[in-house]
């Protein structure tokens, strides 16, 4: 397998659950601690060898671009000052070599056309998929640990998390073969978007993902699914007709940023952990 070395990261969405925060400020730009929600996942994508992070933008997300590229004006006054430490937070050493290309998504139609976006960018190669919301602590990152799978068993492989069976109904639900591998590894056999009865198992897609450029041809012409919207789980429905997928139950502790609970809890563990120091 060639190097998996591109992330999409979609950042279209509305984030509607964070109104009225989210009318002016993407999402992805609210503030764990001292940090914006995704410079976590950039940060873990780039630490697990991702070179190019590709995000699925809007018109409202501008913020997003400008906080991954340069401000001269404030690194010049830090600099006058002395603050060297407060420069390496605003230009950090990690994300020097990384190229950040930001393509529009021009109607939020769902997570499946955000990614259909990145098609023209994508090559004959894998590459991983991280939805910022999903927060995860942990070393080796959950990015990291799916790349090792996938590499092993040269295919295409989703993050799972055990979801308790009252809010499995929120989440992308895999079925898997009898024959998978051990505790942690599913051949997938089925997988169904927010099952509102009979979920066929308690795992469910959670944040991150690492897929063959072969998804784009299960994308293109997709009928919209649950809510009206492009789901990117009926295209990995489609595409397991023909390609090994496998699902790996990763380690880390995590949180759905995209709730306002998940959001409070992720603060109060990083807090409590001084993981943010
Ligand atoms: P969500 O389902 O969390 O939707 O999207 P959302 O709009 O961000 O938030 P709510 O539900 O309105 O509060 C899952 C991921 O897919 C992206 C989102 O940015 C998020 O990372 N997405 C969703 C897009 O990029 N485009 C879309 O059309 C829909």
């Amino acid at each position: 397998m060639k190097k998996i070395s591109k992330a999409v990261f979609p950042v279209a969405g509305l984030g509607t659950r964070f109104l009225p925060a989210t009318k002016a400020i993407p999402k992805e730009m609210l503030p764990i601690i001292d940090k914006p929600l995704i410079e976590y996942a950039v940060e873990e994508a780039v630490l697990a060898g991702i070179e190019e992070i590709i995000f699925i933008t809007s018109h409202t997300k501008r913020s997003i671009e400008d906080h991954f590229d340069k401000n001269l004006e404030l690194e010049d006054k830090l600099l006058k000052s002395g603050n060297k430490e407060a420069i390496q937070k605003i230009n950090r050493d990690i994300f020097q070599n990384v190229k950040f290309t930001y393509v529009r998504q021009k109607f939020q139609k769902g997570l499946g056309d955000a990614i259909l976006q990145a098609s023209h960018l994508i090559e004959d190669e894998y590459f991983a998929i991280l939805l910022a919301d999903d927060l995860i602590v942990n070393n080796p990152s959950a990015t990291q640990q799916l790349i090792n799978v996938a590499k092993e068993t040269n295919s295409s492989v989703i993050g799972l998390n055990k979801v308790p069976k009252e809010n499995i109904s929120k989440y992308g639900v895999i079925s898997f073969a009898d024959s998978s591998k051990n505790e942690k590894l599913f051949h997938l056999n089925g997988i169904i978007e927010k099952p509102k009865s009979n979920p066929p198992s308690d795992m469910a897609v959670f944040g991150r993902y690492i897929l063959s450029h072969h998804i784009f041809d299960y994308l293109e012409n997709l009928e919209p699914g649950v809510a009206g919207e492009i789901q990117l789980t009926d295209a990995i429905k489609h595409m397991l007709n023909d390609h090994d997928i496998n699902g790996y139950l990763y380690d880390g502790t995590k949180f759905d940023c995209g709730s306002k609970e998940g959001y409070v809890q992720a603060i109060t563990y990083l807090a409590s952990n001084m993981i943010f120091k």
